[in-house]
């Protein structure tokens, strides 16, 4: 299963024109471009990256894209993710995606963690409408990853109430990345 593609899916299943979405880890921008595609010119999606550098590549892509217009691109930590993006918000969010780790073919040593990784999570739950939802798709191999994903895993527990959550991974593979599927209590 490609992990990324699911998450992708599951987003176009809920996601709609004009609604609006948060890429939390923007990098290279697939989930932004796919998220800017879905939500359309009359939505608006907010990515965010740590690394200026992805930022700039990101900014590039959507020009090209002609998708400047409907993306709002932060470069600041996402643990961050209220200060910096809700005083730009209309309104509640209807959809946040997370892809944890780090950017591939590039400086592993930038890579998100399990403190920052909470804030933000926890943030963006915080902005998100009744009835949306979330995507987190985290990595357990490189170090760090499992610490990092056993502590989303925990703060999913401590919100049981309030939320849904779809737990998605490959069984058989105990490297297999985790995808946590997170919708808000309407
Ligand atoms: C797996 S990559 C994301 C890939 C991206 N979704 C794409 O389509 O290319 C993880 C990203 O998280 C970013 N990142 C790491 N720590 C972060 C933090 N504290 N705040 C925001 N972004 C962070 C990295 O710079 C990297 O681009």
């Amino acid at each position: 299963m490609h992990f990324t593609v699911e998450a992708q899916k599951i987003v176009a299943d809920h996601l709609q024109p004009g609604n609006i979405a948060i890429d939390a880890t923007a990098g290279n921008g697939h989930d932004t471009v796919f998220l800017a595609n879905t939500v359309g010119p009359h939505g608006k999606v907010h990515a965010i990256d740590i690394q200026g550098q992805a930022i700039e590549r990101l900014q590039q892509t959507l020009s090209q894209l002609d998708l400047l217009e409907r993306v709002e691109v932060y470069a600041a930590d996402h643990a961050l993710i209220e200060q910096v993006v809700a005083p730009k918000l209309s309104s509640f969010v209807d959809c946040a995606m997370f892809n944890l780790g780090y950017l591939p073919h590039s400086d592993k040593s930038i890579t998100t963690h399990r403190a920052s990784t909470l804030r933000a999570v926890e943030g963006a739950y915080r902005l998100l409408k009744p009835g949306g939802m979330m995507t987190v798709l985290a990595y357990v191999g490189h170090p760090g990853g499992r610490d990092e994903a056993e502590g989303v895993s925990a703060w999913l527990e401590s919100h049981a109430d309030d939320l849904r959550v779809d737990r998605i991974q490959d069984e058989s593979n105990p490297q297999s990345p985790i995808l946590w599927v997170i919708k808000k209590n309407p």
